[in-house]
């Protein structure tokens, strides 16, 4: 229901015409300073200058609410990232405590209980030896910090290896290191100039091979295009042993001169164990589910 019919109904059926000019009033003042004063995100500012911005105002549960009373279905989680709904009661009381307690301390040189006891139940969670949290604001920051630990790792045992293997079609953030190992033109192109060298592999995208093959007689070919580029920068890893593993956001050393970072939604390791299994259902959607590489 549109805030203009509940409101409608609230006064008997006779919209309320004062209330509702004041907020059409509110609304055109706040987009004028919004077309003066912001640059948004992915966004063409030309088109966005001629359009009436949406001014969201309020959120509750899976609806957004503009300034108007309108409501919205927030059907992309806030582009994914109020995966339980917005005003959610559990949430919002941890905040408001945590902020009565401690709104911000570094954590340079300092910690405090909340990040050591999530850093200590996600090291629970997390498989094999990995047992250390290194907290980042955010997923393009994650993407720099994953590259960089990567790369001095190698440098700590006195190899250098500046090249980074990437995903082609991938995206992993605005960052300048993000969008090295970026590969969507239309997001990337422009700053190539800027940008570190990488060597560049298909996707293991099953739902769309890049290679045109269909699983499983395309017996990983994907893989194989790894292992040239992998040969090709330094020789060592081979299909089969190779250490490249899938993960929500990191780099990982592999053969002598290259460094694989990967950002793919997977889970490790795959439910049928062994060597990665797609299967058609886990590689539907825009970004692949299923495990292509083999665990070290
Ligand atoms: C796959 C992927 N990686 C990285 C990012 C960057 O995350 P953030 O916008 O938090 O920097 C995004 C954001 O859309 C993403 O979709």
């Amino acid at each position: 229901m549109t805030g203009e019919s509940a409101a409608a109904r609230r006064t008997g059926g006779v919209p309320p015409i004062r209330a509702a000019s004041a907020a059409a009033d509110r609304t055109r003042r706040l987009a004028a300073l919004d077309q003066a004063h912001i640059w948004h995100p992915f966004t063409q500012m030309q088109s966005w200058m001629e359009e009436h911005p949406l001014i969201i105002e309020r959120a509750e549960g899976c609806e957004l609410i503009d300034t108007e009373g309108r409501r919205y279905l927030d059907g992309v989680s806030s582009l994914w990232v109020n995966v339980h709904g917005h005003g959610h009661p559990a949430i919002d009381a941890a905040i408001v405590e945590q902020l009565g307690r401690l709104a911000h301390s570094t954590f340079l040189g300092l910690t405090h209980p909340p990040a050591i006891e999530l850093a200590a139940r996600l090291a629970a969670l997390a498989p094999g030896r990995l047992e250390r949290v290194f907290f980042s604001e955010n997923g393009a920051a994650s993407v720099e910090v994953a590259l960089k630990m990567a790369y001095s790792y190698w440098r700590h045992r006195g190899e250098e290896r500046p090249t980074f293997v990437r995903l082609e079609n991938a995206y992993h953030g605005d960052t300048i290191g993000a969008v090295s190992i970026g590969g969507i033109d239309r997001f990337h192109e422009t700053y190539r100039p800027l940008l570190f060298a990488t060597a560049a592999i298909p996707s293991p995208y099953c739902y769309r091979c890049p290679l045109g093959l269909s699983y499983p007689s395309c017996d990983l070919a994907c893989a194989d295009v790894l292992d040239e580029v992998l040969t090709r920068e330094g020789g060592r890893a081979r299909r089969g042993s190779s250490p490249l593993r899938t993960g929500t956001s990191a780099g990982w050393p592999t053969s002598p001169g290259a460094t694989a970072c990967c950002w793919w939604s997977t889970k490790w390791p795959p439910a049928s164990g062994g060597r990665g299994r797609c299967s058609p259902a886990s590689t539907r959607g825009s970004s692949p589910t299923c495990c292509a590489w083999p665990r070290a």
